[in-house]
Parts: C-alpha cells; sequence; structure tokens
C-alpha cells in the first residue's frame, strides 16, 4: 500500500532532528524517516527508493520486487512493520536454493516512482536486473540486502511524477559505497533524459559515484561524489575541482546529496555515512562555460547506476536515495544525514578467509603433483594457473585472489569475483575459464555458478562442478583452466589425471 505520504502529520524539523540522532545500531523502528525530515523542511520528497528501509516513518509499503530463476515468479519485498527495515527473511525464503534478481524498486512516496531495469539507450543495451543477494548488509542491526550494481545493469523511470522539469527546484540523496566502484559512466542517481539519449547539457541532474575524472583537475585517487549534470561530471562551476581536501571517499557507507536550484545555483556533500556529519565539496553558480547548464532543461526521468543515455559501464553500490521538490535546506540535509548514521548501516559480518563462505577471500591451489605451487589466476582475461609464492609481485597475488560470492545462478552453490577487477567474475564459455565483466544474463549467471564437492582426488580437496553443464568440473590442463568431464572428445577432458587436476585446495587468500 503506498502512504499519502503528503497528509501525514508533520513535526518540526527541530523535533525530527533531535529523534534523528539516534545511536548508531539501535535505530527506532519507526522514528522520523529522511522524507519526513525533508517534508517538514518544506521540501518533501518525490521519490524515495530503498532496498534496506522504510524512509518513512508511515511507510508500511513494498520496498521492492524479486523474481526467482527457478520458476520466473516473483514476490514483493516489504517492511517489518511501519517504517522499519526490509524483511529480507521473506526473500531469503522465496529464493532459497535459486537465484533472485531485483525487478522493481519501489517508489514509497504515493506517486509511484518506481525503478525498473533500463531500457536500450544511445549508449548501451537494455539492462540487467541486479542479484537480488550480492549485497548482504545490516541496517539498524537487521540484515537486509543492498543494490550491487555491475556493469550492464542498472534502473530507469522515464514517466514520472513530481520530480523537476526544466529550471524547477530539486535535491537528492543517496547512501552509496566507497568500497565498489570504477571508472566507467555512471554509477549515478538522480534526474535524467525520459528517451535514454543524450539530449545535450542542462538535461541531467544526478549524483555521480566514482573514479571517472571528467574534469581536471580531479585530487586524490578519489571515488569522488560529483553532479552528473550531462556531458559532465562536475567538482565545481567550472567542472574540475577547487577543493584541493577532497580526495575521494572510501568510507564503505557515503552519503552524498545534490541539489540544483535550476536557474544558478547547485551544490554537493559527502559523508561517512556510518558516523560525522556532511563536508560541503562544492557550493556556488552552474557552469557557465559551456552553454545549457544555466539555467538548466531537466527533462524528470530517474535513473539508477547508469548515465543519462544509458551509459552502463559503472559499477556501484546503493543502499538508498530519495529526491525533493525544491532545494533542501543546510539543516535538512544534515539532519537526514544524521538519519542515515542513526541505522548504522554495517556488515556483513567478517568472514574467515580462506574458506567457501561467501564473503571470504581465498586462493585456490592445484594438487596434481606437477603443480602443487600453482594457483588460479587471472591473466589478459584469461583463467589460468601460475606459481604464486610470497615473494611473488602484488599483481600476480591479486589475480590469483577471488572473492566467494553466493553462486549467481543458485545460491546454494558459489560464484568467484575478482579481488582486483570488481564485478567480473570466473566464468566459462566454450568450456574454458576466464574472467569476465558479470553482465547480469541468465547465461553469464549459469557459466559462473560452480557446485563445490568434495575433491575427487580425495581429502583435503574440493571439486567444482558446473551449473550448468554438472558432469563437468574446474580443472587445468596445460595451465590453462577449463570445465572437464572425465573422458571426452576435447583434449582438456582426458581422462589421464583428470581426478587430481579437479582437485583443488582452498587456501588463505594471497592479497586478503
Ligand atoms: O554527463 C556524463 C554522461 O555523459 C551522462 O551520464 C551521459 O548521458 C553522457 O554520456
Amino acid at each position: 500500500m503506498k502512504m499519502p505520504t503528503r497528509r501525514l502529520a508533520v513535526p518540526s524539523l527541530l523535533a525530527i532532528v533531535a529523534a534523528a540522532v539516534a545511536v548508531p545500531g539501535v535505530a527506532p523502528a519507526a522514528g522520523p524517516g529522511p522524507c519526513d525530515i525533508y517534508a517538514s523542511a518544506g521540501t518533501p520528497c518525490v521519490a524515495a527508493h530503498s532496498t534496506t528501509r522504510a524512509l518513512f516513518a508511515a511507510y508500511n509499503g513494498n520496498l521492492y520486487q524479486v523474481r526467482r530463476a527457478s520458476d520466473n515468479t516473483t514476490r514483493n519485498i516489504g517492511v517489518l512493520a511501519a517504517g522499519d527495515y526490509a524483511n529480507a527473511a521473506s526473500q531469503d525464503s522465496f529464493c532459497a536454493n535459486t537465484a533472485c534478481v531485483i525487478t522493481i524498486i519501489y517508489d514509497q512516496t504515493s506517486r509511484h516512482n518506481d525503478l525498473t531495469p533500463a531500457p536500450p539507450g544511445g549508449v548501451g543495451g537494455q539492462d540487467a536486473p541486479v542479484p537480488a543477494d550480492a549485497l548482504p548488509v545490516t541496517a539498524g542491526g537487521h540484515n537486509v540486502y543492498g543494490v550491487l550494481v555491475s556493469q550492464r545493469m542498472g534502473y530507469r523511470d522515464n514517466s514520472t511524477s513530481g520530480i523537476a522539469t526544466g529550471s524547477q527546484p530539486e535535491g537528492m540523496y543517496a547512501v552509496m559505497s566507497g568500497t565498489h566502484f570504477n571508472s566507467g559512466c555512471c554509477f549515478d542517481y538522480g534526474n535524467a533524459e525520459t528517451n535514454n539519449l543524450d539530449n545535450g547539457n542542462g538535461h541531467m541532474d544526478a549524483i555521480y559515484f566514482g573514479t571517472l575524472c571528467w574534469f581536471s583537475p580531479c585530487n586524490g585517487a578519489g571515488p569522488w561524489v560529483m553532479a552528473d549534470l550531462e556531458n559532465g561530471l562536475f567538482q565545481s562551476n567550472t567542472g574540475g575541482s577547487q577543493n584541493a581536501g577532497y580526495t575521494g571517499n572510501r568510507n564503505p557507507y557515503v552519503t552524498a546529496t545534490l541539489k540544483n536550484n535550476g536557474t544558478n545555483f547547485f551544490a554537493f556533500k559527502d559523508g561517512n555515512a556510518q558516523s560525522g556529519g556532511l563536508a560541503t565539496r562544492f557550493s556556488g553558480a552552474l557552469p557557465t562555460f559551456r552553454p545549457g547548464y544555466s539555467p538548466m532543461q531537466k527533462e524528470g526521468a530517474i535513473i539508477l547506476g547508469i548515465g543519462g543515455d544509458n551509459s552502463n559501464s559503472a559499477i556501484g553500490n546503493f543502499f538508498e536515495g530519495a529526491m525533493t521538490q525544491g532545494v533542501p535546506s543546510d539543516a535538512a540535509e544534515n539532519a537526514v544525514h544524521a538519519n542515515i548514521v542513526s541505522v548504522g548501516y554495517g556488515g556483513p559480518s567478517p568472514v574467515a578467509g580462506g574458506t567457501l563462505n561467501p564473503g571470504s577471500t581465498l586462493s585456490l591451489r592445484a594438487t596434481t603433483a606437477c603443480c602443487t605451487t600453482r594457483y588460479i589466476r587471472h591473466q589478459n582475461n584469461n583463467a589460468v594457473t601460475s606459481v604464486i609464492s610470497s615473494g611473488s609481485s602484488a599483481l600476480d597475488k591479486a589475480d590469483g585472489s577471488w572473492i566467494v560470492r553466493r553462486g549467481l545462478a543458485n545460491n546454494s552453490c558459489v560464484s568467484f569475483e575478482s579481488r582486483n577487477f570488481p564485478g567480473e567474475f570466473l566464468r566459462h564459455q566454450n568450456f574454458q575459464l576466464f574472467r569476465h565483466p558479470m553482465d547480469g544474463t541468465t547465461l553469464f549467471r549459469q557459466d559462473a555458478t560452480f557446485c563445490p564437492q568434495a575433491g575427487r582426488s580425495g581429502t583435503g580437496t574440493t571439486s567444482f562442478a558446473s551449473l550448468n553443464f554438472p558432469t563437468r568440473f574446474i580443472r587445468h590442463f596445460n595451465n590453462t583452466l577449463y570445465i572437464a568431464s572425465n573422458g571426452g572428445s576435447n583434449a582438456f577432458d582426458s581422462a589421464t589425471s583428470w581426478a587430481a587436476d579437479v582437485s583443488w585446495v582452498v587456501s588463505s587468500p594471497w592479497t586478503p
């Protein structure tokens, strides 16, 4: 049920700020949410998206919808109670022993600005939905899931209600992550074109987070919060940073805010979403060194995880975000940030390295007599084995380390994400193994899912059956990796030393 947010009794901003500054990790179930704070400041939310919690104290509807692979049915995931956290247990039971994707992120305002996988655009084809369980975290002490965007994934709503158009003012915030990013275009949340095309300067007004340095200078290594105003990621009215102290934000949870009055002003801030306050990174005039931004020409679509023209080579994490009517005050933004801090985003709990538990980082050592110092690593996108030792280069060690994820096509199996190429996974193609960017397709998910079994060569080892070719196991053959059967027409299916070649020692990671 959508709550008629505008008819709620609105407490004073002062009262809301006091309630928002709670102890991290023990957020009250139904305290004021970010959208209550914005409303009381006179800048109500016109879109509110989160897979982790209600953004209004009174919201008691659905947060998102998941679809499972086993039978293509869907389930809406709601909150535990009005104003509370996501009912992730409902997702877990629905998705047990299969894999789910997020098909809708519902708008919690009464405007139904729901986000669905984005259609093809000027750049990039149809976007895939994200895996529903790839980003387990805790919020308010509850297990919930964030939105983990890989390349060729993203969401959009081109037919919105109440979102700023033309030179109308607006504000927005998002909680993202400074540990999962890249320099692709463009991990955005905010206002974009309604036809999926780059319609020119000033046709977008969105938060960007990543390391794509569009205008020089960008200070430090990033990732930076910037304003995607179309044909540019702006750190100031002159494009590049005017703030030598802003070298990026690598906190695991990052609050980003952006506001734009549509005619001559924009400002953005960021902060550690787990503690402290917001820092203003720029506040001043809209760019005039190029035409089109002052005044703005906003179109009013909403995007998540992609650029305005559907550029979809970026990755990132998203937990919650909202867009407002009007430019929010600094006090409202500070109160929203304090509210986010009070949620106590965290986790998932640390997972011991060198195990097959999701979240663990490991290395996989070969056991065939020839090769007991060789480990599975990627090299030029191919999966091979290399000798890796304590004296190896940092690159070799990182290439030989993998993060265990819940199986992309079946969560009772596993997938292996590259330690140094986030968003890229070990997958087979024509029976050979590669490191490829996750593209969200069913085929990729299956090709990247492996089911651990007792090692074929004996105790202390593990073999990994391919999910979609269950009689084939990860095998090294002439130091190249395949999924191989025990005898067959391909050279790499040779029965000679098959059992040893498909048996691996799950080891501590060379790069934790
Ligand atoms: O402004 C940066 C990007 O440029 C936009 O997101 C996209 O539409 C264009 O390619």
